[in-house]
């Protein structure tokens, strides 16, 4: 085995077949491991065993009636955990796995209701990075995995994301180096009788409409009250400084931002600005260094972060989903 860093009882394991096969180990001994994934850093335990999924809960912070999705790598262990397969549910498969679309489908008794925090519902997925496929692989089980972060806090797209939150907490980390999308799955319902997105993601409403050959409505979410994916209640992904999103005409948005940071710089508060990637062909990039600025920006005591809104087309609605999230205010111009 190559050498193997341990900070405070957290295992770091490079990436390799040894300590793949070692993190599987830990998996299959109902430890928790964080690994890599395409989207960003996952907090792996077996899906089947109730007191490593309750141990995922409490390393996060995560409150109880927030599901998981469950990574799988291949269809037999989808029909493990799921009661059925609905219509356009192996087309969607076939078309964006691996890869970072979580179906949500009902869910099979085998599987302990903690997974799904009591839904009649499971979210799957196969994800696209080879050393989370080769774990799931060596496992052998379906692995349940919410992102690598202390709950609340942007989710980990590097190694050292993981570190600051959960070392000390879990038992181990695979290192993947910093993940190439950066922004979590597309979550599409498929439970009921219409596709919903519950979230947006990685995978396009636009990709799923094509391969679908449906309208797919994306939820409302916290505005109507009732959530439809209990994920969506709660404040996400926010750095420690309060961020102000700013919507609407793009020469207005420069111009009321511009006076902001002018104001709060005055009073002696340090700000951060993200700025809305020109284009939507600057979407990936924009995507791929959100959550790692907002840690930045945390790091170098930023006190208030004006982010600029984007359009919500192709992966914009998955960014635009994301800092609405985050923000603890929206002013449209
Ligand atoms: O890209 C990703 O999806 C990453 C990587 C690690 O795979 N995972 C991730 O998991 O983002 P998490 O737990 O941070 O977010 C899962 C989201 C939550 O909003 C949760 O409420 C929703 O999926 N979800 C999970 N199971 C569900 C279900 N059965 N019904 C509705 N929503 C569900
Ligand atoms: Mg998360």
């Amino acid at each position: 085995m190559p050498k193997v860093l341990r900070i405070n009882r957290t295992l770091v394991l490079p990436p390799g077949r040894k300590t793949v096969l070692a993190a599987a180990r830990l998996i299959r001994n109902g430890r928790l491991v964080a690994f890599p994934t395409e989207t960003v850093y996952g907090l792996g335990a077996a899906a089947a065993d109730r007191l490593a999924v309750k141990n995922i809960f409490k390393a996060k912070g995560r409150p109880a009636d927030n599901p998981l999705i469950v990574h799988v790598a291949c269809l037999e262990q989808v029909k493990e955990i799921s009661s059925c397969i609905p219509p356009g549910a192996l087309e969607l498969m076939q078309r964006f796995w691996p890869g970072p679309l979580s179906l949500v489908l009902p869910r099979s008794n085998r599987l302990p209701q903690e997974v799904s925090a009591g839904l009649p519902t499971v979210a799957v997925r196969m994800p696209a990075h080879p050393v989370a496929l080769s774990l799931i692989r060596a496992a052998g089980v379906p692995i349940a995995a919410p992102s690598a972060n202390r709950s609340g806090r942007p989710s980990p797209t590097t190694l050292r994301h993981v570190l600051e939150d959960l070392a000390g907490r879990i038992d181990a980390v695979l290192d993947g180096g910093a993940c190439r999308l950066g922004l979590e799955s597309t979550v599409l319902d498929l439970s009921g009788g219409r596709p919903v997105i519950l979230r947006p993601g990685g995978i396009t409403g636009e990709q799923l409409e094509a391969v679908l050959g449906t309208t797919v409505e994306v939820a409302e979410g916290c505005k109507t009250g009732t959530p439809p994916s209990p994920g969506m209640k709660y404040r996400h992904y926010a750095p420690r400084a309060s961020l102000v999103l700013v919507t609407g005409a793009r020469r207005r948005r420069l111009a009321l931002m511009a006076a902001l940071a002018g104001c709060y710089q005055k009073k002696g508060l340090k700000v951060g600005i993200l700025q809305a990637p020109p284009g939507p062909e600057a979407f990936r990039p924009a995507a791929k260094r959100l959550y790692q600025t907002l840690r930045s920006f945390d790091a170098q005591g930023v006190d208030l972060i004006l982010a600029e809104g984007v359009s919500a087309q192709g992966l914009g609605a998955a960014l635009m989903n994301r800092l609405r999230r985050a923000a603890s205010r929206i002013i449209r111009v």
